[in-house]
């Protein structure tokens, strides 16, 4: 079996994923300040609902936005993937074009769409097309920097929008919170990549995840985009199949599908429920995770817990968020695949380009 020391990450990471994945609380920062020096000149005041449009690794920031912001945001906000615009949009709608290579087809159609239909549109990207589209019709538009897979961008991307989000007033992150948590993760991240830490939290998941497919269970609104960037990171970076389900949902569906596993060989030992905890979970959500865990180690089933650390919410957040994205680069490792290779999702881009 494959170890995970600094020679095995060397060997499976060919073109250096986990140094940008530990760049996470470095690339807040970053994001903040070119939010900060980049004007942006919508008048939330007159904003009426958000879309957010992207795909994949340029998407997720708007997932993770929308749980920042959690119930203080009053106006509705969607997260958009395809290439339509909800039929709401039009010019009171602050419509966020998030693509980091800027050439997403996706991310276009739905951008030329928001034009057409006057909604307010700010651009975050890195350059190509949306950049372009940005300069020639005077919108508002953000560039981060160039050079990494967009997944790994993910910093840049949510430190711009909390930049953004707390200029308009509706942020529950204030500057000093913000600075106080992206170094609170420069200190968590250190300790994620010690590897002679035999309690080291990313390092030990890994090593159980080793061989299984996670089901990860997140709590709705406050932790389901994290899941959702967990499942998304195994199936980029490890290479392998994962699934987020949402907590309570799940607690009236797919519970019951642990009842089989112990006669359904082909998955029996290849299934493990991950649970993402934190302090913040509603109190029955708290109830129903450890009833989760019970009924799935009733069933001979693996369930293994990923708990938050951080002194507010927002930190906790960042720390499982950051915590996924190391726990996948050693999964990646243990596999011996290269994290940073997508060949899967350049060929089919390069299909549907032809
Ligand atoms: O991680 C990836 O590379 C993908 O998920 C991309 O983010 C996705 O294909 C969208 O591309 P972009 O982020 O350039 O808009």
């Amino acid at each position: 079996m494959a170890t995970l020391n600094a020679k095995s990450i060397r060997t499976a990471d060919r073109s250096s994923m986990f140094p940008k994945i530990l760049e996470f609380p470095d690339q807040l920062k970053k994001g903040w300040a070119i939010a900060g020096a980049s004007p942006v000149s919508v008048d939330f005041g007159s904003i009426r609902n958000i879309v957010f449009s992207g795909m994949g690794g340029s998407a997720i920031a708007g997932d993770i936005l929308k749980s920042v912001l959690g119930a203080g945001l009053r106006v509705p906000m969607a997260v958009n993937r395809g290439y339509d615009l909800p039929a709401f949009a039009d010019s009171g709608t602050l419509f966020i074009a998030s693509s980091y290579s800027g050439n997403t087809e996706e991310t276009l159609s739905a951008t030329e769409q928001a034009v057409g239909r006057g909604c307010r549109v700010l651009c975050v990207t890195s350059g190509g097309r949306i950049a372009e589209i940005a300069e020639s019709k005077h919108l508002d538009r953000v560039l981060i920097p160039a050079g990494y897979p967009p997944r790994s961008a993910l910093g840049f991307s949510l430190g711009v929008l909390l930049q953004i989000f707390d200029g308009f007033g509706v942020s529950p992150v204030s500057k000093e919170a913000f600075d106080r948590a992206a170094a609170f993760m420069a200190r968590e991240s250190v300790k994620m990549a010690d590897l002679k830490n035999k309690s080291n939290a990313a390092a030990r998941l890994a090593k159980k995840l080793k061989g299984r497919f996670p089901l990860i269970s997140a709590a709705e609104g406050s932790l389901e985009s994290v899941g959702f960037r967990w499942k998304c990171q195994f199936n980029e970076n490890s290479k392998i199949h994962a699934a987020v389900l949402a907590v309570p949902e799940m607690c009236h569906n797919e519970i019951v599908g642990w009842k089989r596993l112990a006669a359904t060989k082909p998955y029996y030992g290849a299934l493990a429920a991950v649970l993402l905890r934190s302090p913040d979970e509603h109190p029955r959500v708290r109830l129903r995770m450890n009833v989760i865990r019970g009924l799935v180690e009733k069933n001979r089933g693996k369930a293994y817990e990923a708990q938050a650390k951080g002194s507010t919410a927002f930190e906790r957040l960042l720390y499982l968020v950051h915590l996924g994205d190391v726990v996948s680069l050693y999964l990646a490792v243990l596999n011996g695949a290269d994290p940073t290779e997508i060949d899967n999702i350049n060929f089919l881009k390069k299909k549907l380009g032809q």
